[in-house]
């Protein structure tokens, strides 16, 4: 079986975060969503990846090269608009010529990898199958209507009238029949083609659909709130290690992973938490639920339940930072000049909230 990653599109809904950077390389827990799904592809022993690349194609070249580090091995395909994930699919069909594949869109990420679904795959007789989770919000996401005997009786993207609450995961496992899906389908209103569509043509031209409902946690990492949680539930399970430095004066509780030639001086940070390579947080307290990536200086402040992107330097801050997604080479600090006011430079699209 192969691999395809789609990690192009806009980000739009990350802004400005995605006006400088891939939404898929933003990192929780200090590693770039994009990777988990490289490895999640190449735990389940699918090591011929394709990735469907956009704007962002230099950005994700360098982050992830030809893929050896993951054990994998990468073609680049590119898209030249993001005109929807079939349309994605359909580019991609010399590198994936006959055989079967796993789809997995590159923003997507769930806690229990795809091994068990890519062996259920394998053994079954199924030209498709979908992964399926209960949501709150089905309007915004392609939801799979089910019979009771659990087959799949009809598919719709963004439903505005409730047709069901099992959402579409963006994982999804083929065989080359769905080319012969895309070719008959034409652009939806949004002006993409949609894997939902082309899953539904299957149906109608008699392919066997299988469904599977996922038990663990799934998220779709496009909202800073996505990004939060996701970054939670990570930090949750990882196992603490240390390779950087503490000082004896000061107190690392809890599960920490503390990366090489990263210092903490005379600091306390309570886990579970990631504090990036080369990263040095000094006077300072890092709270539960906080990844602040290489490169940062923390000194003097406050932050917890945030990410911090690399190269960032946050120093003074004495009112807690929380809640909050902090982009790469963000300054903030307290000004040492008369007027005593706040001073910014924010990006389109920043969110800042004060006290
Ligand atoms: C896409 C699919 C949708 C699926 C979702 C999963 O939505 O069109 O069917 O439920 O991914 O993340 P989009 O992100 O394009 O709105």
């Amino acid at each position: 079986m192969k691999g395809l990653i789609l990690s192009g599109g806009k980000g739009t809904r990350l802004r400005p975060l995605t006006y400088t950077g891939a939404k898929q390389l933003v990192p929780v827990a200090n590693k770039p969503v994009l990777f988990y799904a490289i490895e999640d592809l190449v735990e389940a022993g699918i090591t011929d990846i394709g990735i469907v690349v956009g704007d962002t194609r230099d950005q994700i070249q360098a982050a992830v090269g030809d893929g050896s580090r993951f054990g994998a091995r990468v073609t680049y395909i590119v898209q030249e608009a993001p005109l929807g994930i079939a349309h994605g699919v359909k580019i991609a069909r010399d590198f994936l010529g006959e055989e079967r594949f796993v789809l997995f869109l590159g923003d997507n990420f769930i806690r229990d990898g795809i091994v068990s679904l890519v062996e259920s795959f394998r053994g079954n007789a199924a030209d498709c199958q979908i992964l399926l989770i209960k949501v709150p919000n089905p309007q915004q996401y392609g939801v799979a209507q089910l019979a009771p005997d659990g087959s799949v009786v009809r598919l719709v993207e963004k439903p505005k009238e409730f047709v069901s609450d099992l959402a579409l995961v963006g994982i999804y496992m083929f065989d080359s029949h769905i080319f012969e899906a895309i070719a008959r389908i034409r652009p939806s209103w949004r002006g993409e083609l949609e894997i939902t569509e082309a899953i539904q043509t299957l149906i109608d031209l008699g392919y066997k659909v299988s469904p599977q409902i996922l038990s663990g946690w799934w998220i779709d990492t496009g909202k800073m709130e996505d990004m939060l949680e996701a970054n939670r539930l990570v930090l949750e399970i990882i196992e603490p290690d240390n390779r950087g430095s503490v000082d004896p004066a000061s107190h690392v509780n809890g599960k920490v992973v503390i990366e090489k030639d990263a210092q903490i001086v005379n600091s306390t940070v309570r886990g579970p938490a990631i504090i990036g390579e080369r990263t040095r947080i000094v006077n300072s307290y890092v709270g539960p639920f906080t990844s602040i990536y290489h490169d940062c200086l923390l000194q003097d402040s406050e932050v917890e339940h945030s990410i911090v992107l690399e190269h960032c330097k946050i120093v003074d801050v004495h009112h807690r930072i929380e809640d909050s997604l902090i982009g790469r080479n963000v300054e903030i600090t307290r000004s040492p000049v008369k007027p005593k006011a706040y001073k910014m430079m924010l990006g389109d699209h920043s969110k800042v909230g004060i006290i």
